[in-house]
């Protein structure tokens, strides 16, 4: 019944069966206007008023993320059919988005973080859903790149900051700031390689469920509410950030706060301290220049945090082939992103951004 999998999890019960084995066909059915949108918010009023609340409470526990995720994913899928979702998923959502202290829409730690890799769920059914899944799968994946590059970072920054000068740690600071540019290269190759095997036709029919909620007033999900580059950036120059991009500092750390994974989101408030005291990879590489260790080692030290700048730049521009290749209106200004309307400019402002 569940197909394949790895590791169902299904906190919301048949609930959650309907939405990972028959949503999806609902909605190409609805796409096929061989089914009306309102038609399919009645389906899934009638799955949720089947299931008792005991039972739901009972099911919820530990994984309320998903229970959350399953019903955001039918809410985004009736609105961005064109169709009004029923009283009780929206007071659900409601109340589960209340309970877990969040916004009640889908947000990209949702779609990206929360999604279970063994059990995923997806808007589309058949090889439009093959692609949306590797898609998901492109970005976490992505993620785990990027977060390993901040680990290597911190360990950098950790050992330049105890002041030491012997030859042996400096080098081992080199090899992990080389590290982090390897991670950060092989995540900007594949974002170039998720582009060249996605077909347009298939992201277009995605997209759409990620667009702004038409009525809850908020942005949909986006790369653009992804932490793992700007923590990367405040780990390798926050200090020189705060300086050249007060702006773009603020994005994150204030103006789209509810939008943002909050594991990532305490993670950027602390580098951001620690950015601002001098405790970034540059920085740091500045003071041991001074202090008459081996230049050779110093010199070496700092081409490889260059590297890192250059493997984001490297990202950036990828990316953005990527979004010419996928959906150039967004670029040209006439269709807005999911994360923010003037996406275009947001992506060129981006990348002026420079590290080295
Ligand atoms: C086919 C692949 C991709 C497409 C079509 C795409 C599309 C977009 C679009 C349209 C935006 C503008 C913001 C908005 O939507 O409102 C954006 C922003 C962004 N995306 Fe992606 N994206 C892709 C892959 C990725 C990957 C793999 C990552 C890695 C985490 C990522 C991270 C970002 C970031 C960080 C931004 C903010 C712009 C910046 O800081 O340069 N994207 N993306």
């Amino acid at each position: 019944m569940h197909g394949f999998m790895s590791n169902p999890i299904r906190p919301l019960g048949s609930v959650s069966d309907f939405v990972v084995d028959e949503f999806p066909l609902l909605l190409a059915n609805v796409r096929q206007n061989r089914m009306t949108p309102d038609d399919l918010a009645q389906r899934c009023e009638d799955k949720l008023g089947a299931v008792s609340v005991p039972y739901l409470l009972e099911h919820f526990r530990g994984h309320h993320d998903i229970a959350l995720l399953d019903m955001l994913f039918m809410e985004s899928g009736i609105v961005h059919s064109g169709g009004n979702p029923g009283t009780l998923l929206q007071s659900m959502v409601d109340r589960s988005a209340q309970s877990l202290g969040r916004i009640p829409a889908m947000t990209y730690e949702d779609l990206i973080f929360a999604n279970p890799k063994g059990d995923m769920r997806v808007f589309c059914e058949g090889t439009i859903g093959v692609s949306e899944k590797k898609f998901y799968r492109n970005q976490m994946r992505a993620e785990r790149q990027l977060k390993q590059a901040a680990i290597f970072c911190r360990t950098a920054i950790e050992e330049l900051a105890k002041a030491n000068d012997q030859v042996a740690l400096r080098d081992m600071v080199c090899s992990t700031l080389k590290a982090a540019a390897s991670e950060t290269y092989h995540m900007a190759q594949g974002v170039t390689a998720m582009n060249a095997e996605l077909p347009v036709e298939h992201f277009a029919v995605i997209r759409q469920y990620f667009a702004a909620h038409p009525f809850r007033g908020f942005k949909g999900p986006s790369g653009v509410f992804s932490l793992g580059l700007f923590n990367l950036e405040l780990l390798l120059a926050g200090d020189r950030l705060l300086a050249s991009n007060p702006e773009y500092l603020a994005y994150y750390l204030e103006e789209n706060v509810p939008y943002l994974p909050r594991v990532d989101m305490q993670e950027a408030r602390d580098l951001y301290t620690r950015a601002a005291s001098g405790r970034t990879v540059f920085a740091l590489l500045d003071r041991i220049s001074g202090s008459g260790i081996d230049a050779d080692l110093a010199g070496k030290c700092r081409d490889a945090a260059i590297e890192i700048g250059l493997a984001i730049r490297l990202f950036r521009g990828n990316h953005y082939k990527a979004v010419k290749h996928q959906i150039p209106d967004v670029l040209a200004g006439s269709t807005p992103g999911t994360g923010e309307a003037d996406a275009g400019n947001l992506l060129i402002e981006r990348m002026k951004i420079r590290h080295e």
